[in-house]
């Protein structure tokens, strides 16, 4: 089975350039299953359903969480609901709103995915719970269920940790892919156990700009120290990242992970 991983969509630029390219990309790889990050969906900050749906249109089976998940009430109803493809970040405090683990349907069978978040990311960094003791209570509770394949998202700033968690779960889940840098890291491999690691797959929106946000902002901003609103570079070259991973369903281990980067 191949499952496609495309790292956050910024906005609407983004949201376009998946449009772009993910249905030829599904047809010459053969994909069976899209997952992307889906925190930055809607203007950069959180996700409107009209925007999830779009993005099913194009081909998104799932969508992961980050730190703006929970930023629009309107997707509240859809975090909550087993049966639709979105989740935040499973490691929010008891009480969050939202479901940080779910499982879907793929052509193959059922397949877990799980969202995590680092413990320091960015300056809104929230209280939350330890990642690693929160996958293992999930992985725990998922043995009692028939899964296919098992897929981590762990939204993080420290490089350190994106690649301890990968150690930490070698060998008990098929895949564990990380985002919130924008950038895609080279080492996408799959470790000694067949679980498939990447620390950063990268993000889908404005190449010449600040992580999808206008270069110029961010250099007042940081010039002047004055507060400022973000704005989604509309300009200049898309690019479009993802890993894709081909896994073997007689084990649930990732038999290759290899980047997918496009620009359009
Ligand atoms: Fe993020």
């Amino acid at each position: 089975m191949k499952i496609l991983y495309i790292g956050d969509i910024m906005g609407r630029p983004g949201r376009q350039t998946v449009q772009k390219i993910l249905p030829g990309l599904i047809t010459e790889h053969g994909i069976d299953f899209v997952i992307a990050q889906g925190e930055n969906l809607s203007s950069g900050k959180g996700l409107q359903i009209k925007s999830v749906e779009e993005m099913m249109s194009a081909g998104i089976d799932f969508f992961t969480g980050g730190d703006w998940t929970l930023h629009r009430e309107e997707i509240y109803p859809w975090l909550s609901d087993p049966s639709r493809p979105v989740i935040r970040p499973a490691n929010y405090p008891a009480g969050t709103p939202g479901l940080g683990w779910k499982y879907a349907d793929t052509p193959f069978g059922k397949i877990l995915v799980i969202s995590l978040l680092g413990q320091t990311v960015g300056y809104r960094a929230p209280v939350i719970d330890n990642p690693l003791e929160v996958v293992d209570r999930i992985l725990a509770e998922a043995k009692s269920q028939q899964i296919v394949a098992s897929v981590v998202n762990f939204h993080g700033d420290f490089s350190s940790e994106k690649i301890v968690i990968g150690q930490y779960l070698n060998g008990r889940v098929t895949a564990i892919i990380g985002d919130h840098w924008h950038i895609p890291t080279a080492d996408a491999h799959v470790l000694s156990g067949g679980t498939a690691h990447i620390t950063d797959v990268g993000m889908v929106g404005s190449r010449d700009s600040s992580l999808g946000i206008k270069t110029e902002i961010i250099v007042n901003r940081w010039k002047s120290d004055e507060r400022s609103r973000n704005e989604l570079e509309t300009g200049g070259q898309m690019q479009f990242c993802s890993v894709l991973i081909d896994v073997n369903i007689g084990n649930s281990q990732a038999k290759s992970i290899k980047q997918l980067i496009k620009f359009v």
